[in-house]
């Protein structure tokens, strides 16, 4: 199953055809779906906020591609490529994907482009100074058709106000729930909310 599509939706993805083969195959169905929701959310909000629209649709694409990924292969992805996780990010296993995902599609996807790269790599913990793509995938994971969490609808909302005011929300949204659920919050996200209240 995939959301529709329509426009320039359509014929990205067709020309990346070959990247959504490749995640039917790494994730489950939900994530998968998920991805591509993510994908035509993004290119909806580059539309709308003035950003490169191909760029936000492949970095939808691709931001969860090591989501489903086991814990070894992540860590074998990290030694390999040198990435040292902090004690907090060693900890946090719901962080790695963004690392170990951002790592995959510059080496192994052979993606030279720094912005999508740096969007996958920040859009789980967000972080200070985020450039315009990067904020459009932290919030388009928010806003996609698929996700369904307490508040999704107000986030929608909110994301359509406008990005500073949406970043404001996601990150409050965020780490109040980190909170609540007795987790850490990681310092790029402080660093990020600090930086937007
Ligand atoms: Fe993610
Ligand atoms: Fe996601």
């Amino acid at each position: 199953m995939e959301p529709t599509f329509l426009n320039d939706g359509i014929l990205l993805r067709e020309k990346y055809n070959d990247y959504v083969t490749l995640l039917r195959g790494r994730l489950s169905e939900k994530r998968f779906y998920h991805s591509l929701a993510v994908a035509k959310e993004a290119l909806r909000l580059a539309q709308k906020y003035g950003a490169n629209t191909e760029k936000a649709f492949l970095a939808g694409l691709l931001h969860d591609i090591c989501k489903d990924t086991p814990k070894n292969e992540q860590l074998q992805i990290f030694s390999e490529f040198g990435i040292i996780l902090s004690a907090l990010e060693e900890s946090a296993f719901k962080l790695w994907h963004a690392m170990s995902g951002a790592c995959y599609i510059q080496n192994i996807l052979n993606i030279k482009d720094a912005d999508i790269i740096s969007a996958v790599r920040y859009h789980t913990t967000a972080k200070a100074g985020m450039s315009l793509l990067e904020k459009i995938i932290y919030l388009a994971d928010f806003t996609s058709e698929d996700r369904d969490y307490e508040g999704a609808d107000e986030m929608r909302k909110a994301v359509d106000v406008g990005l500073e005011h949406a970043m404001r929300e996601a990150l409050i949204f965020t780490i109040d729930d980190l909170k609540q659920k007795g987790m850490p919050v990681h310092e790029d996200t402080l660093n990020a909310y600090r930086e937007i209240v």
